[in-house]
């Protein structure tokens, strides 16, 4: 081959490998989504779109699911969908880009789950649900990115989880209406606009960095 078909050859290669590139990302995050979608209850069938021949960014879309420009999974806004059953996102953790997960007004049952293998995840609502018993104290442990999260109206109990002490970036924590008992975590972080912690089962003082808070964050409980 001259200099010039060599060229071209390698400049067709690279088109090609570009194109397998950016089509099998979508193809494989088709593949985790229904990975995930295998894993939830769903009675009413809100899901039923994804399917095999299609993708999650390409039109029409997947419901509730939202993309960013590069055609890659952003978040998951599976909101008001019936679905049930526990909730395992471990599936989810191979989408590279995913910054958003909302499950908030479902029926999901069973623990708290694990989300802090994502590691750019930015906002995470979980609201009412009926998530039960006690969360991990280092459940949040080596988030970085992470500043909303919302776990108001379910039946969480046992410790507010200590490691949200450290998520410097965190702005709301939302988990009112649960069952949350002992004190309220000493936070300092100085992002904090929201900390409602209102109708659980807490006690003792409430934290310096939070006393000028509006005090229906606290109201419903024993803490002051
Ligand atoms: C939670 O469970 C209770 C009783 O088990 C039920 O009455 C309620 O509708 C459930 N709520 C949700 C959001 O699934
Ligand atoms: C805190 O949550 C309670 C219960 O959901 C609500 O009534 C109250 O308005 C909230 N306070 C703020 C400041 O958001």
């Amino acid at each position: 081959m001259d200099a010039e078909a060599r060229h071209l050859a390698l400049s067709l290669s690279l088109l090609f490998v570009l194109f397998r590139l950016s089509f099998s990302d979508d193809a494989s995050d088709a593949a985790t989504l229904l990975k995930f979608k295998d894993s939830v209850a769903d009675p009413s069938g809100s899901l039923d779109g994804w399917t095999q021949n299609s993708g999650p960014c390409r039109e029409p879309k997947w419901a509730g699911i939202i993309c960013n420009g590069d055609g890659e999974v952003y978040g998951l806004q599976l909101e008001n969908m019936g679905l049930s059953g526990p909730l395992n996102l471990g599936p989810l953790t191979d989408l590279p880009s995913i910054r958003t997960l909302s499950f908030s007004n479902n029926r999901f049952t069973g623990p708290m789950p694990g989300v802090r293998d994502f590691k750019g995840l930015k906002n995470v609502y979980l609201s009412a649900n009926n998530f039960t018993g006690g969360i991990r104290d280092d459940a949040f442990d080596g988030m970085r990115s992470l500043k909303k999260v919302v776990l108001s109206r379910n039946k969480f109990s046992g410790r507010i989880p200590s490691s949200l002490v450290l998520v410097n970036s965190l702005s709301e924590l939302w988990v009112d209406y649960n069952g949350f008992d002992g004190q309220i975590p000493n936070f300092q972080q100085s992002d904090l606009q929201v900390v409602n912690v209102s109708n659980n089962n807490l006690e003792g003082s409430i934290p310096p960095r939070l006393s000028a808070m509006d005090p229906s964050m606290f109201a419903g409980g024993e803490a002051k």
